[in-house]
């Protein structure tokens, strides 16, 4: 039986993630956090574990360098990459928040400056509302760009709301809620089947 590779995304939910997969059975021996390895594998379950910045991890699989990935609805979204989304594992619940000051009209700046690490997001959702922007693709700490004056308000995910919260800012619009999501690679959907099938299984079983 040949290898399944799957596309984790390192970061805030590597390690739940890595806990239900072990919970179903698929373990990985040498995981652990201090270590820079970013190849693992479960020679039991022929799966081979990829440790994938989260951003790029829907472009591992949409190009099939993965077969399967893990990875948040929010880099879903962002990447729109043609890949199947199977299933919600319900890790890393959050939300897409508009935020900024309080009292601020979304609508008083003839075009909005949106600071965002999702400018693809951000964008979708102000189009729909027939808002003009301008998007500023930041790579971090977004929640500085109203404060310093860069933007008018930010498109970011919101967890437990205390950075919005430290920096003075306020949630202006709740958006999509987020979780962490199986991803398919559309060709091995078809062409490994029954490998695919079986970690759908198992990681659905893992999750009741
Ligand atoms: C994320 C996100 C917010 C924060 C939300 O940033 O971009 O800044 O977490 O979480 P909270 O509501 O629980 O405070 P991350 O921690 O990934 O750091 P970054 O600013 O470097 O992107």
């Amino acid at each position: 039986m040949e290898f399944i590779t799957l596309a984790l995304a390192k970061g805030r939910t590597a390690k739940e993630s890595i806990n239900l997969l072990a919970k179903t059975g698929i373990y990985f021996a040498d995981v652990s956090n201090d270590s820079r390895k970013l190849v693992f594998h479960d020679s039991v379950n022929k799966v081979k574990l990829i440790f994938v910045k989260a951003v790029d991890v829907p472009t591992y699989v949409e190009k099939g360098a993965a077969d399967l990935g893990i990875v948040g609805k929010d880099n879903i979204m962002e990447a729109r990459a043609d890949v199947y989304e199977i299933l919600d594992l319900k890790l890393g619940q959050c939300k897409f928040a508009v935020a900024g000051f309080n009292g601020d009209p979304l609508t008083k700046k003839k075009v909005l400056k949106v600071a965002s690490k999702y400018p693809t997001v951000a964008k979708n959702h102000f189009n729909q509302k027939g808002i003009p922007i301008d998007t500023i693709k930041l790579n971090g700490s977004v929640e500085l760009a109203p404060i310093i004056g860069l933007a008018d308000v930010i498109v970011d995910i919101v967890e437990s709301g205390n950075t919005i919260r430290e920096n003075g800012l306020s949630i202006l619009e709740e958006l999509d809620s987020i979780s962490t999501r199986l991803i398919v690679n559309k060709a091995s959907f078809t062409t490994k089947s029954e490998r695919v099938h079986a970690l759908i299984h198992t990681l659905q079983t893992g999750l009741e």
